[in-house]
C-alpha cells in the first residue's frame, strides 16, 4: 500500500497522508515535545474483523502522557476510539494493523519549553509487519545505555524525545549482532527492553520490575500480569531485579504491543534456562495470541471490532478513563 494514499486523522478531520504536513520548525520535531501510542489491530479472517486491542487503555495512557507534556487534548478517549475505528474503515484494512496516535507541540518557532505552545493531534494506521526478524526466541544483550531517570525524563509515559535512549540501545544491540537490548535503570537494576517490558521466571514464579524502576507503564505488561495470575495460576512479583538474575533465570520474556509475548533465549551470549522457549512464556504467548484474535469469549471486552456495526456502540471500560 502506498503510504501517500492512505487516509489519516489529522487536526480533527480525515485526510490523505500526503496532505497531512508539518513544517521544518515544528516544536515537537526539533525538541521531542510530543507523546504517542502504539496500538495493534488483529485481523481474524474467519470473523472478517479487525480487532483493536485494549484501545481505550492506550488512549487513556496517551492522555496521561499529554499531561506530562502540558497538553490539554481536545479529543477525549471516546472520540479517539471512534476516530481510530473510522480510520480502519476508511482504509478498508482487512489485515493486521499498527495504529500510531501522535500528539505534538505544533508551533513553528524557536524556544524550548512546554507552556504556551499549541499542539496538534494525528492518528496514522498502517499494515503491521513483524517487529523482530527472528521468529524463534530472541538473543539479547544488556545495553551500555541506561534507561532515563524519572527526574530527568519520565519513562513511564510514551514521550517522543525520551525514545532517543531506546534508539541508542537498539542500534548498539543490532550492531553487536543481537536482536534486542535490555536496559538497566540509572542505579543498575533491570528496567526493560528498548520497546518492551521484561519478565523473568525463577522457581516457577514470575518477577517483573515495578513501575517505579524507570519503565513504560505497558498495556501488555498489565495484560500479562492479569493472565499469568488469573488464567495460568502463576505467581507474579513486581520487584527490582538484579542484572545477574538474568543469567540465573529459568525463563526471560518480553511483552509489548509490537512484539506480543516474545521469549528471550539468550542474554549476553549466555543461554536462558535450557536455551529454548520456556513453558510459562510459551503458554502465555499462546493465550495472548488467541485473545487478540477474538478466540476467547471471556476476554472479548478487551477487543474493539472495527468493521461490524457493534463498534458504533463502542463501550469504554470505566477503568480506562478513570
Ligand atoms: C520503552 C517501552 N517499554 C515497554 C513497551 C510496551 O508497552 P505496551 O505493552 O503498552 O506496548 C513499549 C511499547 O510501547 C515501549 O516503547
Amino acid at each position: 500500500m502506498e503510504l501517500e494514499n492512505i487516509r489519516v486523522y489529522h487536526g480533527g478531520s480525515f485526510v490523505a497522508y500526503r496532505d497531512a504536513k508539518v513544517g521544518l520548525l515544528t516544536h515537537g520535531l526539533n525538541y521531542g515535545t510530543g507523546c504517542f501510542e502504539g496500538i495493534r489491530g488483529y485481523w481474524n479472517a474467519d470473523h472478517g474483523e479487525v480487532y483493536l486491542f485494549r484501545l481505550a487503555e492506550h488512549f487513556a495512557r496517551l492522555h496521561q502522557s499529554a499531561k506530562l507534556r502540558m497538553m490539554d487534548l481536545s479529543d477525549d478517549v471516546v472520540a479517539m476510539c471512534h476516530a481510530t475505528i473510522e480510520l480502519i474503515r476508511q482504509n478498508d484494512y482487512r489485515q493486521d494493523v499498527y495504529v500510531r496516535p501522535l500528539a505534538f507541540k505544533a508551533a513553528e518557532e524557536i524556544g524550548v519549553r512546554l507552556h504556551n505552545v499549541r499542539h496538534d493531534f494525528a492518528i496514522v494506521a498502517i499494515p503491521h509487519r513483524s517487529y523482530f526478524e527472528s521468529g524463534a526466541g530472541l538473543r539479547t544483550c544488556v545495553s551500555s545505555w541506561r534507561r532515563i531517570d524519572d527526574n530527568s525524563a519520565p519513562a513511564r509515559a510514551k514521550l517522543t524525545g525520551v525514545y532517543v535512549s531506546s534508539a541508542l540501545a537498539k542500534s548498539e544491540a543490532i550492531g553487536n549482532g543481537f536482536d534486542e537490548a535490555i536496559m538497566l535503570t540509572p542505579d543498575g537494576h533491570v528496567a526493560e527492553g528498548s520497546a518492551e517490558n521484561i519478565f523473568i521466571v525463577r522457581d516457577g514464579v514470575v518477577h517483573t520490575p515495578p513501575l517505579t524502576d524507570a519503565i513504560l507503564e505497558g498495556v501488555t505488561r498489565k495484560t500479562a500480569i492479569e493472565l499469568l495470575r488469573d488464567e495460568l495460576r502463576v505467581g507474579v512479583v513486581e520487584r527490582s531485579i538484579d542484572r545477574s538474575e538474568l543469567y540465573q533465570a529459568d525463563e526471560v520474556f518480553f511483552s509489548g504491543t509490537a512484539v506480543g509475548v516474545s521469549p528471550v533465549i539468550e542474554v549476553d551470549r549466555r543461554p536462558v534456562g535450557s536455551g529454548s522457549t520456556g513453558k510459562i512464556a510459551a503458554a502465555l504467548a499462546d493465550l495472548y495470541r488467541e485473545i487478540t484474535l477474538g478466540q476467547v469469549a471471556k476476554y472479548r471486552h478487551w477487543l474493539t471490532p472495527c468493521h461490524s456495526s457493534k463498534s458504533d456502540r463502542l463501550k469504554i471500560p470505566k477503568t480506562a478513563v478513570s
